[in-house]
């Protein structure tokens, strides 16, 4: 399995979104692989930061970060799927690593939020180091709190 990762380009959308609208997480949230397609294209063009990860020369993933998203001061990632006939092969920690990379020459914490009902990723976070620092009762959907997870991805001068 050869895999890479690499900046996104507006031909990738359709793929992106295609890994979006079969994902039931994202079913719940009503977000088509139209929508989906066209935010990320929207982002890009924004000059937000969306990585593609590729496995053997197809479309496996992506992660989208809005580069100061989070209380205007450090990374937010705004999204991140693998596509379900590749989870569990560690494409979302190689994934993970380059937005971790990516965010650490930007600030000091990347910030995501997780739905409270998505433990399989709460559990992945978690092991790749990050932390719940709080939560959003009601921020999206009606009963759904939206947990707030952060990770320090370089070191702070003391
Ligand atoms: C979360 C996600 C990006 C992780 O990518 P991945 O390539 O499967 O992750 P890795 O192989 O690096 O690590 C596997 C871990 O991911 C988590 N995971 C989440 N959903 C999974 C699935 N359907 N199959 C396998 N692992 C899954 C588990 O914690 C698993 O660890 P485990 O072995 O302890 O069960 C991916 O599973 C995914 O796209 N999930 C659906 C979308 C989602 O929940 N995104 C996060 C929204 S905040």
């Amino acid at each position: 399995m050869a895999v890479l990762t690499r900046p996104f380009v507006p031909e990738d959308a359709e793929a992106c979104g295609a890994i979006v609208a079969i994902t039931p997480l994202w079913q719940r949230y009503k977000l088509t692989a139209a929508a989906a397609a066209a935010q990320l294209i929207a982002a890009h063009a924004r000059g937000e930061t969306v990585t593609v990860i590729e496995s053997d020369s197809q479309v496996a993933g992506f992660a989208w970060v809005v580069p100061a998203g989070a209380f205007g001061m450090c990374p937010y990632l705004r999204r991140i799927v693998v596509a379900p006939d590749q989870r569990g092969l560690r494409l979302g920690a190689q994934l993970l690593r380059a937005v971790e990379e990516h965010s650490a020459k930007l600030a000091t914490d990347l910030f995501l939020l997780v739905s409270d009902f998505n433990a399989d990723a709460q559990r992945f976070y978690k092991r790749e180091g990050y932390e719940e620092v709080g939560r959003l009762a009601d921020f999206v959907l009606p009963g759904v709190a939206e947990l707030i997870f952060r990770k320090r991805v370089r070191a702070v001068p003391t």
